[in-house]
């Protein structure tokens, strides 16, 4: 079986976008939020994965739905640093946070009802193997969001202008084939969409 290493190129990239992401990040509004989290049908007995948190942008969002749980997960330690300064205190221990590599994922099976991946789905250096680990966390008829609160042209022109290598190859497939790499994963797709504004792909584990 082939070794699966942590992302510590993409860490150290992040790492040091870490003090300056929330100034230098995308900040969508609040509707355009609200109105891609009321697609995930988030409720009080819910536990949700934030992938790729980053310094924690969805989180109060998130909480907003009442979930029981938020597993806060990312590669970067400076990042989920910011994160924990913002929100440690106010959401306690129903606030779980955790340095991690998708692709390595450390979470019992079946043990998660919704998957968010918000702005790094492109940075998955392994895309079949990163679906296949949230797969197996998500319980039957869990739900996994591909998301960005941008167009895919948008993304790709500001992957692809990076000064690092790696990032330059970070790009986005059109919705229609994510969703087939989706399906093929184990999943059922239920909505999607690709237009200069947004871009999203929402499923349903098998
Ligand atoms: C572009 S930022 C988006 C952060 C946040 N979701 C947001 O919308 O503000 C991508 C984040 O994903 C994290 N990341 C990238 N690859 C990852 C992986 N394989 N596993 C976990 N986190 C990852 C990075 O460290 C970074 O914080």
């Amino acid at each position: 079986m082939r070794e699966v290493i942590f992302d510590s190129a993409r860490e150290k990239f992040f790492d040091e976008f870490s003090h300056s992401w929330d100034t230098s990040g995308p900040s969508p509004g609040t509707d355009a939020v609200l109105t891609f989290l009321r697609r995930l049908h988030i409720d009080s007995d819910k536990t949700v994965l934030d992938v790729g948190t980053g310094t924690g942008l969805l989180i109060p969002h998130i909480f907003s739905f009442h979930p029981a749980r938020i597993i806060a997960l990312d590669l970067s330690a400076g990042m989920l640093e910011k994160l924990r300064e913002k929100h440690s205190a106010r959401f306690g221990a129903r606030l779980v946070i955790l340095q991690g590599d998708v692709h390595l994922l450390n979470l019992p099976d079946a043990t998660l009802d919704i998957a968010i991946c918000n702005g790094v789905y492109p940075h998955f250096r392994d895309k079949t193997l990163a679906l296949s680990q949230l797969r197996r966390v998500l319980k039957k008829e869990g739900v996994l969001a591909v998301n960005h609160f941008a167009g895919r042209e948008f993304i790709n022109s500001i992957h692809g202008s990076s000064s690092h290598d790696l990032i330059r190859q970070d790009l986005l497939d059109p919705a229609t084939i994510l969703s087939e790499t989706i399906a093929g994963c184990g999943f059922h797709v239920k909505e999607l969409r690709d237009d200069a504004n947004e871009f999203y792909v929402i499923a349903e584990k098998i």
